[in-house]
């Protein structure tokens, strides 16, 4: 690895949240941080998110960029946010984070046009897809959970040590 760069005033972060409240607020708040910091800040949404990150960002300099949401089978046009899916079952889940992968092509058309070029990118880590275009433009990425390192840290531990997997027993 080579040195770590620093990043200051004049640098321009893109930030790439998930489509669902609890993963984009916690970006808004970092963009407000950033942009306190002279950093400036794109940040990517689909059309029907479009008026929430404007109000939300309203009184600020940073730019929104709007990528079409795909069209994918089960999920009702004009639903572009988790807590607008007819239900929160797992196979509409699975098939609503799948889907932002059709936007691949959209978010490296933008990579290559925006001015000035990204410096770094934070992106959700249910847009896993974010970090391949990040490597082929070489701009680094930071991923991003919606839940706390404390939490994030406990389910990959228990995933590698296979505790919860397995039969259980009854007074566990
Ligand atoms: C867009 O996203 C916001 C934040 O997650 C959400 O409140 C809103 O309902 C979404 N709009 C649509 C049409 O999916
Ligand atoms: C931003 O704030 C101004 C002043 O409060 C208001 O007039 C405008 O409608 C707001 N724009 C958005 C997109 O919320």
């Amino acid at each position: 690895m080579g040195p770590i760069p620093s990043y200051g005033a004049g640098s321009h972060v893109l930030l790439f949240p998930f489509m669902s409240k609890g993963h984009t607020v916690p970006l808004i708040h970092l963009a407000q941080i950033l942009l306190r910091r002279s950093i400036s800040v794109t940040v990517v949404t689909t059309p029907a998110n479009h008026s929430f990150m404007a109000e939300s960002l309203n009184g600020t300099v940073a730019s929104i960029v709007t990528l079409p949401f795909p069209t994918a089978t089960n999920i009702p046009a004009g639903v572009e946010s988790t807590d607008k899916l007819p239900s929160m079952g797992l196979p509409l889940f699975y098939e609503f984070s799948t889907a932002t992968s059709a936007m691949q092509p959209h978010f490296e058309q933008l990579l290559e046009t925006l001015v000035p070029r990204v410096s770094f990118m934070v992106t959700d880590g249910f847009l896993w897809w974010t970090l391949h275009s990040a490597k082929k433009f070489r701009i680094p990425r930071l991923v991003y959970f919606g839940m706390s390192c404390y939490s994030t840290s406990l389910c990959m531990e228990a995933r590698s040590s296979k505790i919860l997997s397995g039969p259980q027993p009854d007074h566990d």
